[in-house]
């Protein structure tokens, strides 16, 4: 009788202190984690509905929380983890521990904690600010575009703002640096992100992409703009040559404010100096791809009939060999997912990448890190399946009982990927295996000497 007392005490005792030493507390675990995963968006002046700096401003959104985060629609990062190259630059998903610590500290009542457990607040840098000139020497970029003025209405529905802008150049000049920010701090409520894309007509055919549907050359991204990142410096040794001629093509993406905004984008250019070329030349391209003219039209034809799910292929020769820098997947509101996969000339094939989760509010580059971005060379084929789901299950469906084909309008389709190539003659490319292979094996013996 006594022995099972006992035991009855021990349990109401010793349960309740280990699981105290185990609840996440706001101050002591989340506040670390929102800090460097939420509040680039989630502070006052910023792009999402709450901020989530202190308890008090957090502990309402609880459950949203948990939600959001078990299910990686927060933070926006829609790679999947386990698939092709998992190696990022401006990777800012959750990890597993991440997602586990925040679920039980909502299931535990969300918690504070101790008050002297709370890190100091994080510092923004000024973002209105034209970071790059400081490192390059400079007050200023030496060229910036503005986009023309929009007014975001309190309240209104998301707008895409697309205004076409000259650069006025008038002779090439190789890209080092971009920045993008919005002109001005009340701006930064209503701009969800911003897309310069650069139109000009290529002379060199490694460089150049399908035509649109109109016979314009296809604009590719030169810069994206979000939350959290502002500017994207060239790697080593290469850059973006810009052509005379040359257009910014906006592609802004507004959302409510709470009041009456009016503002500009405006994109920063670092080049470098006449006469100091980059030996490498960073071409985006687009692959993939069921619309246009041109190389473009090689991918099967976008055709979705009411309440489907349909997949189409499109394929992209790589003429020279190269490293693949980053992908940016691109459909529009029917899109699911996308698969990019490298179809070496010896007939093997590797998924580089799959985005399993698309959301068109978010049009996220994946840059791969420069160890890990693949090296393929030339002859392979590189393959984009995309999916697109018309049907009810697609939250962001507008309407499943209309066909679907391609075109510009956000209800309309597109299925093709942005990708930034950086080309290499025979030799170079030799260099830069022997760089990666010495890399893996040092890597692998100082694995095996832990
Ligand atoms: C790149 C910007 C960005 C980052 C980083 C980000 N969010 Fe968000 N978040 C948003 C925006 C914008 C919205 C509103 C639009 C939407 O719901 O997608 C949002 C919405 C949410 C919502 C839904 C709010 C509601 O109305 O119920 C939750 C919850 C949330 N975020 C939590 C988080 C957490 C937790 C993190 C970090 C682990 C995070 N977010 C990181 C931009 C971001």
């Amino acid at each position: 009788m006594s022995r099972i007392v006992t035991l009855g005490l021990f349990a109401v005792l010793a349960l309740p202190v280990a699981a105290a030493a185990q609840t996440p507390t706001f101050t002591k675990d989340i506040a670390p984690i929102f800090q460097n995963k939420c509040e680039a968006c989630h502070r006052p002046d910023s792009i999402a509905p709450m901020s989530l700096v202190s308890f008090e401003e957090a502990r309402p959104w609880a459950r949203s929380i948990k939600a959001r985060v078990a299910a990686r629609q927060m933070p926006p990062w829609h790679i999947d983890p386990t698939i092709g190259i998992t190696e990022f630059e401006n990777d800012r998903s959750l990890s597993d521990k991440e997602i586990a610590t925040i679920v039980k500290w909502v299931d535990a009542g969300s918690p504070k904690g101790d008050a002297k457990d709370m890190p100091a607040p994080k510092v923004w840098p000024n973002e209105q600010g034209w970071n790059f000139a400081k490192q390059f020497g400079q007050k200023e970029p030496d060229m910036v575009i503005k986009s023309l003025p929009w007014t975001q209405k309190a309240g209104a529905n998301d707008a895409w703002w697309k205004p076409v802008v000259e650069t006025h150049l008038t002779e090439p000049r190789w890209v080092r640096a971009l920045e993008i920010r919005p002109s001005s701090v009340k701006g930064r409520r209503i701009t969800h992100h911003a897309i310069a894309r650069l139109q000009q007509r290529e002379t060199d055919p490694l460089a150049q992409n399908p035509d649109d549907a109109n016979g314009q050359p296809q604009p590719g991204t030169f810069m994206e703009w979000a939350v959290g990142k502002q500017g994207e410096m060239m790697r080593p040794n290469s850059g973006k040559l810009m052509l005379p001629g040359s257009k910014i093509v906006w592609d802004i993406h507004y959302s409510n404010g709470g009041e009456d905004i009016t503002d500009t984008v405006e994109l920063g250019i670092y080049f470098y100096p006449k006469g100091q070329e980059p030996k490498f030349r960073q071409v985006l391209h687009l692959m993939g791809g069921t619309g246009g003219t041109g190389v473009g039209a090689l991918g099967s034809a976008l055709d979705l009939p009411p309440n489907t799910i349909k997949a189409t292929e499109g394929y992209f020769l790589m003429r020279e060999n190269g490293r693949v820098e980053s992908f940016q997947p691109h459909m529009h509101l029917r899109g699911k997912a996308m698969t990019l996969e490298a179809i070496l000339p010896n007939g093997q094939s590797q998924v580089i990448s799959h985005v399993a989760d698309f959301n068109f509010n978010w049009h996220n580059t994946y840059v791969y890190k420069e160890t890990a971005a693949p090296l393929l060379p030339k002859g392979t084929i590189i393959k984009v399946t995309a999916w697109h789901d018309n049907t009810t299950a697609n939250k962001a469906n507008p309407d499943p009982n209309v066909w679907v084909g391609y075109g510009d309008r956000t209800v309309d389709e597109m299925a093709h990927a942005w990708v930034n190539v950086t080309y290499m003659n025979d030799t170079d490319y030799r260099v830069a295996i022997e760089e990666r292979r010495k890399a893996v094996s040092t890597t692998t013996a100082a694995q095996q000497q832990q």
